[in-house]
């Protein structure tokens, strides 16, 4: 009998492992090694079998007594641990409310945003479409269709990102005018902002700037359209006093081209260090688009007219902004960002 429930050696393991357990994990293990059905105390228990019965109830009952201490000993064990996990717990997700809260940052617009919007909402309110066309175009979109073919000298007007193939990154939203006129029959009135690239960078130059292109094509479109249209938008975006005048220029997409300029809405055309004396600042160039663009497109000369303009927002954003440095624009700094909302 006294080999088959020997409690004191198992009193002193429990005792022992009760010492070290420090998770409700090793204790739920623990008690499963003594306590569980086929722990040590139930494998005693089967043991009384092998005695004769008449030492069978008092061993049982020294027995179920080595239980109850065993449950006593890890339910003591478990209150124990537990308080000990909770206090770390606590320690863990402890909060200081003392502490200083974090403030969230507001951003700004950047000014090209601003402008680029602005523009979207006044020529919506003439009635274009905004068209965003794509950034990676094909020498044919960006030169070609836009009558200027390979070794045509006004490709000198633009140096170019060529991508390996016939892949160029576009260097002016015209680009754009090709797609709209091989999907879309007159009348087309269409204003496409977005972002070019020429591998220009200076004080005044960034190899990445942003355009907005405005495209109107319809039967009888005439150069006093374009006036007229021009004349409304610098009214709006510069101020009501300010007026426009066209000079002629040469764009291979454009017949006639001009360049307009604005008058200086600084010194209202007296000249100033904005219009560098003259009264006259330049914006944007323009035309009535070439013969041969439309028919590239196929679009019926004979039938249809249109003009193009194109500006540079970095440009308009500078003059209407007073920003006198174009870096400026591209270092992503908020603290400039946020001079600008009006
Ligand atoms: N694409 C021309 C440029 O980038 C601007 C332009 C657009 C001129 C449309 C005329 C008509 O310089």
């Amino acid at each position: 009998m006294q080999e088959i429930i020997n409690t004191d050696e198992i009193k002193s393991a429990i005792d022992q492992a009760v010492k070290d357990i420090k998770s409700s994990a090793t204790l739920r293990e623990m008690k499963m090694k003594f306590l569980g059905k086929t722990g040590e105390i139930a494998a005693l228990m089967k043991k009384i079998r092998e005695l004769p019965p008449e030492e069978r109830p008092a061993t049982g009952k020294i027995i179920n007594a080595l239980r109850e201490w065993a449950e006593q000993r890890f339910d003591e064990c478990e209150a124990a641990v537990k308080q000990a996990e909770l206090g770390e717990r606590y320690l863990r997700e402890k909060i200081d409310v003392t502490l200083p809260g974090k403030k969230r940052k507001k951003g700004a617009f950047h000014p090209d945003t601003l402008i680029v919007d602005e523009l979207v909402s006044v020529f919506s309110g003439m009635g274009f479409e905004i068209y965003e066309g794509r950034e990676i175009e094909t020498d044919y979109y960006n030169f070609t269709a836009l009558n200027t073919p390979k070794d045509h000298p006004a490709r000198d007007m633009q140096d170019t990102f060529y991508l390996g193939g016939d892949f160029l990154l576009r260097t002016q939203t015209s680009a754009g005018q090709v797609h709209v006129m091989e999907n879309k029959k007159p009348p087309i009135k269409i204003l496409s902002p977005g972002k070019v690239y020429r591998p220009d960078d200076d004080a005044t130059h960034s190899p990445m700037f942003s355009q907005m292109e405005g495209l109107v094509v319809d039967k009888g479109i005439t150069l006093c359209d374009l006036k007229g249209m021009l004349d409304e938008f610098a009214r709006k975006i510069f101020g009501s006093g300010v007026k426009t005048r066209l000079r002629p220029s040469y764009f291979p997409f454009t017949e006639p081209s001009v360049e307009v300029d604005v008058s200086c809405f600084e010194c209202g055309g007296k000249g100033c260090k904005l219009c560098k004396g003259t009264g006259w600042i330049e914006v944007l160039g323009a035309g009535m688009v070439n013969r041969a663009v439309l028919e590239n497109c196929g679009i019926d000369p004979d039938e249809y007219t249109g003009f193009a303009f194109g500006m540079g927002i970095e440009r308009i954003a500078m003059l209407k902004y007073g920003i006198n440095n174009m870096k400026l624009l591209f270092e992503g700094d908020v603290r400039f960002s946020k001079q600008f909302r009006e």
